[in-house]
């Protein structure tokens, strides 16, 4: 099994790795198989869109895992590809998006890739019905 040198480098050096103190969503997911946990922590803010309109966008992103090397470099990958999204482009984000981004994984590990993409969808869709409550 074999890693691409992007996920090596973000396993090695992980972007956005930690919490955010008052995150306005967190969504958390675990994988029953192999036991890993994923957080996803979201500061979200409000701008105009290039039509004008206000929309929600993701200011800041956090992971925190206790996942495999797999885990960690998607994680550390998605939260550059998720910094600065409206929400709507984050839900819209796909685990293949990530894989094909750092180059493929190993086909064992690809189950790996979902636990960081459902953690950041599962704090989007809280943080949408905490809005409409
Ligand atoms: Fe559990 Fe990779 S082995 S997330």
């Amino acid at each position: 099994m074999s890693y691409s040198q992007k996920v090596l480098d973000h396993f090695k050096n992980p972007r956005n790795q930690g919490s955010l103190e008052n995150a306005d969503a967190v969504g958390e997911e675990g994988n029953p198989v192999c036991g890993d946990v994923m957080k996803m922590y979201l500061d979200i803010d409000k701008r105009k869109n290039n039509k004008g309109e206000d929309e929600e966008y993701i200011k800041d992103i956090k992971f925190e895992t206790l996942g495999c090397a797999a885990a960690i470099a998607v994680s550390s990958a998605l939260t550059e590809m998720a910094k600065g999204l409206s929400l709507t482009e984050a839900l819209a984000l796909k685990k293949d998006d990530i894989v094909d981004d750092l180059g493929g994984l190993p086909a064992p590990k690809v189950h790996c890739s979902m636990l960081g993409v459902d953690a950041l969808h599962s704090a989007i869709k809280k943080y949408q019905l905490r809005i409409k409550n």
